[in-house]
């Protein structure tokens, strides 16, 4: 059975329940899977699973969580080779440029450690809606087809 390490930043719940809808539909496709919020989670963790996911939200004009630094700086000691990774976030379109650019930074960062990209970045426009499920549930397909 493959294994996955869903890890989200949240405040006000957003990335939560993206972090959730993930899951879920993870372990509908039968992966075992692990969900933690980042500032409770080691980098390192990582090395145990086959997916590794990101949900982060993204704050004042381009900031990543600041609670998940630590996570987010520990990524560069881990070796995630043969790994596959996904990042999908919530943000704010009001912030233009600046939407969801954690989303990117995590994506890089994982790349960085050796992971293998099983699907597209996702970007969500504050709380997911029906359309994102879907969208999400693709993601979460796509993430255990490239972990197969
Ligand atoms: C002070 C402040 C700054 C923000 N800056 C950004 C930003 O630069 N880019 C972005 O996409 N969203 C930004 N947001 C919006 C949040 O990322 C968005 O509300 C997100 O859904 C929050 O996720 P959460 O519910 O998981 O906490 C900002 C929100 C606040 C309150």
């Amino acid at each position: 059975m493959a294994t996955a390490h869903v890890v989200f930043a949240t405040i006000t719940g957003n990335n939560e329940d993206i972090a959730d809808i993930i899951t879920e539909k993870l372990e509908q496709l039968g992966v075992d899977v692990t969900e933690s919020e980042i500032s409770q989670t080691d980098a390192d963790s990582f090395e145990d699973v086959d997916i590794c996911v990101v949900c982060p939200y993204t704050y004042d004009e381009g900031e990543l969580p600041e609670e998940g630094m630590d996570f987010y700086d520990d990524l560069d000691d881990v070796d995630l080779s043969g790994k596959v990774y996904g990042v999908a976030g919530s943000g704010d379109t009001f912030y233009g440029d600046d939407f969801c650019v954690a989303v990117d930074a995590f994506g890089k960062k994982l790349k960085a450690a050796g992971a293998t990209q099983g699907a597209d970045n996702v970007k969500i426009n504050l709380e997911p809606e029906d359309d994102d499920i879907e969208t999400l549930d693709a993601f979460a397909q796509k993430l255990v087809d490239q972990a197969k």
